[in-house]
């Protein structure tokens, strides 16, 4: 009996809410990033548990700024939302991120290094936000990226122990990132 009931609530589970392919990590990246954020114009009110839980129709998202591939969360982009609150380090969670746009909002605290873990991210936007600390190296070295846009913010730069000849970012004041498009 212990066995057949959970079986039954699977089964009751992948009957009424197709296709039953949730991906634990989009999960997790996505129930992170929602509690780091504060929505105060509830831009994200289909932000919900079950939607996290199957996010993707198709291309589509029931989450409004994600686009998906396969199953998984593909690009998301959040601009001019008035979002408050921080960047969740777990955001690294969502691995087959390719685009990520969080820019023109009022994000503050730290880039998390953890998003270098990000090994498909080509694209990452994040001006005009109220950002600080440093610039995790990894990104500022364009390691991965193609383009990146940081500028508008209070991150800093200088700590990078890499010369200005071979950073590929254009550091313009010593609190201002500007947009850039990695070499590659
Ligand atoms: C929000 O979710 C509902 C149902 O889950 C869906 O019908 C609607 O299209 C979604 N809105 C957006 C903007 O994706
Ligand atoms: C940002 O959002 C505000 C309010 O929704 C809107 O008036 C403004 O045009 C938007 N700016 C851009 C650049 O989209
Ligand atoms: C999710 O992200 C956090 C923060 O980067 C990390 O500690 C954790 O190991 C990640 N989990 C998985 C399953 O990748
Ligand atoms: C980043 O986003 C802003 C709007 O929020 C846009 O003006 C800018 O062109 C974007 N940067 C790049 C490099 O696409």
């Amino acid at each position: 009996m212990g066995f057949y009931v959970p079986f039954f609530l699977f089964l009751l589970t992948c009957a009424y809410l197709p296709p039953c392919s949730s991906d634990p990590y989009d999960e997790a990246c996505l129930t992170n990033l929602k509690q780091s954020l504060v929505d105060p114009t509830n831009s994200l009110k289909n932000w919900t548990k079950a939607t996290f839980a199957n996010p993707c129709s198709g291309f589509n998202s029931y989450l409004q700024g994600a686009t998906c591939n396969n199953g998984r969360i593909y690009k998301l982009s959040l601009t001019n939302l008035s979002l408050r609150g921080s960047i969740s380090p777990f955001l690294s969670n969502c691995t087959n991120l390719q685009a990520l746009d969080l820019s023109s909002n009022f994000l503050t605290g730290p880039i998390p290094p953890d998003l270098q873990l990000l090994l498909n991210l080509a694209v990452l936007n994040l001006s005009s936000n109220r950002l600080s600390g440093e610039i995790p190296p990894q990104l500022a070295m364009c390691a991965y990226l193609n383009v990146i846009d940081l500028h508008d913010n209070q991150l800093t730069g200088t700590e990078l122990g890499i010369s200005p000849s071979s950073m590929p970012v254009h550091l313009k004041e010593t609190r201002t990132f500007m947009a850039t498009h990695c070499r590659r």
